[in-house]
């Protein structure tokens, strides 16, 4: 069954390794899946990586862009806006670990790239579509963060306070979305992701990439239990609720 037949999805962060298995769980539900690329190598692995499903169900379009750049951005709403006429579900599944320093002697070149990927590029894509929904009232917009977001580990610190930050964006975004139709949902993952790319270390229990998909999709079509609620945490597979 096609659950999101006639979605219009973005998926920022779709060529990264959490976000190429909701990129594919929401083809294999039958959604039009717009991701912004910025590496032609990346792009042609995800087109690979989905064909199977695309062949059968959604499909994926992908449009040069780059997340870390608002003008870049602009101009990949106004294609969006052009092709399609509106975005229906938005998924920002960004970011990137940093292992290094304490922040009392954090070189700040690092700090800003941190900031940069992981907090930055989440308020460009706000810019870019949650803004269109604000035009129409209506969509979904769904943040991947971790448990970094409420935990805290040494020389890892500034992930943390950008996840913590991006947590906070989520709840900012539902305030100020107050009297519309728009959802704003912030999906703490916990467990590392099984994705393709990781080889060693994988717990059978932890949640795949496409499971975190599958997740977006209920809380899409409100199948998902507590849809209203803002902050889900998942853990492992087997405590998701089907
Ligand atoms: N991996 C896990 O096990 C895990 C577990 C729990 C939660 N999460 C969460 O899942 C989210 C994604 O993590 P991931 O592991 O999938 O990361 P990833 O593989 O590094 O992918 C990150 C994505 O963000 C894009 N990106 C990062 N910085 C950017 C910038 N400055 N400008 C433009 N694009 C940028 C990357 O684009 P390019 O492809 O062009 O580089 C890529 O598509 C994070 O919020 C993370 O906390 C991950």
């Amino acid at each position: 069954m096609e659950r999101l037949k006639d979605c219009i999805a973005v998926v920022a962060g779709g060529t990264g390794s959490v976000g190429e298995g909701v990129v594919r769980a929401l083809i294999r539900d039958g959604a039009t899946v717009v991701v912004p690329y910025r590496n032609d190598a990346k792009r042609e692995r995800l087109e690979e990586y989905v064909r199977d499903v695309a062949a059968d169900s959604g499909r994926l379009v992908c449009m040069p862009a780059n997340i870390g750049d608002l003008e870049s951005m602009n101009e990949f709403r106004r294609e969006l806006v052009d092709r399609f006429g509106r975005v229906d579900l938005g998924v920002a599944c960004l970011g990137g670990w940093y292992y290094g320093y304490s922040l009392h002697n954090m070189p700040a070149e690092h700090w800003d790239q941190v900031i940069n990927d992981n907090l930055r590029t989440h308020f460009i894509c706000v810019r870019t579509l949650v803004s269109l929904m604000h035009e129409r009232h209506q969509g979904v917009y769904v943040m991947i963060n971790g448990g970094a977001a409420e935990l805290i580990a040494p020389e890892t610190g500034a992930v943390s306070i950008a996840a913590a930050a991006q947590l906070m964006t989520a709840r900012v975004l539902k305030q100020e979305a107050r009297g519309t139709d728009i959802r704003i949902h912030s999906l703490m993952v916990y467990n590392p992701v099984k994705t393709r790319d990781r080889r060693t270390e994988v717990v059978d229990d932890w949640l795949s990439a496409e499971e975190v998909g599958d997740y977006i999709t209920r809380l899409y079509v409100g199948s998902a239990s507590n849809t209203d609620k803002t902050i889900h945490r998942l853990y492992t597979s087997s405590n998701l609720q089907r």
